[in-house]
């Protein structure tokens, strides 16, 4: 398994969301993605004010670090990304992607992830544009473009995200940094063609992913071939 550092964003990354797993039974879980070809493990943290919903937080991801050797994208849908990095840094996490969004001064929860030696991304809602990505984008480790409205998992893709997500490859050409361009919401084997069309590379799926009636390794190898 690599290590989040070692992944390149010429290549196609999947990122099962456990938000769809069973929550009784994450260790196997877990292993069920990785030995149905899981790049990344993705983890969403919501807290009920950021989104209108709730999920899970520190706790859980200090109790999946020992159980495997997925890297961890932890991906906070919080209202105060700052004050909390550093206990998730703490517990495991690989990557922090927190939203531009978010009530914290951006550039500053930046720079306290770095700090503590954590690989940082940044993600925008859908009815925000890319431009407010620009003064942080030659930062940034991983930009994910949410593809539906964060909150919830099983929801349906919004294909007017994709313009979005050609503009980002862009700027992060750009930068001739090896950004990961990631998605989120309603990823599935359709819709993952489109989105690796226009330039994502790290592929979020939940529903397609853990709820696959075809298995989970039929449904990860078709979205990544
Ligand atoms: C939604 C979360 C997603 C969610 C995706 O707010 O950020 O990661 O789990 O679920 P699906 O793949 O079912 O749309
Ligand atoms: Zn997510």
């Amino acid at each position: 398994m690599k290590k989040f550092n070692e992944l390149k964003n010429s290549e196609i990354l999947m990122s099962p969301s456990i938000l769809a797993a069973d929550f009784a039974n994450l260790e196997p879980e877990i292993k069920r993605a990785t030995d149905s070809g899981a790049d990344i493990i993705h983890v969403d943290v919501m807290d009920g004010h950021f989104v209108p919903n709730i999920s899970i937080g520190v706790p859980v991801v200090k109790s999946l670090r020992p159980i495997t050797e997925a890297p961890l994208d932890v991906h906070l849908m919080i209202t105060d990304p700052l004050k909390y990095a550093e206990a998730f840094v703490k517990a495991g996490a690989d990557i922090i992607v927190f939203h531009e969004e978010c009530d914290s001064d951006c550039q500053e929860t930046i720079d306290k992830i770095r700090s503590l030696g954590c690989a940082v991304g940044m993600s925008v809602k859908p009815k925000t544009p890319a431009s407010v990505l620009k003064p942080y984008i030659d930062q940034l480790d991983m930009v994910l473009v949410m593809t539906v409205e964060p909150g919830f998992g099983g929801q349906s893709f919004m294909e007017d995200q994709l313009p979005k997500i050609r503009e980002i490859r862009e700027m992060i050409k750009a930068t001739g940094r090896n950004t990961h361009i990631e998605v989120d919401g309603g990823i599935a084997p359709g819709t993952a063609q489109l989105v690796k069309d226009a330039g994502a590379n790290v592929l979020v799926a939940g529903t397609a992913a853990f709820r696959a009636p075809e298995g989970m390794d039929v449904a990860i190898t078709e979205m990544k071939k």
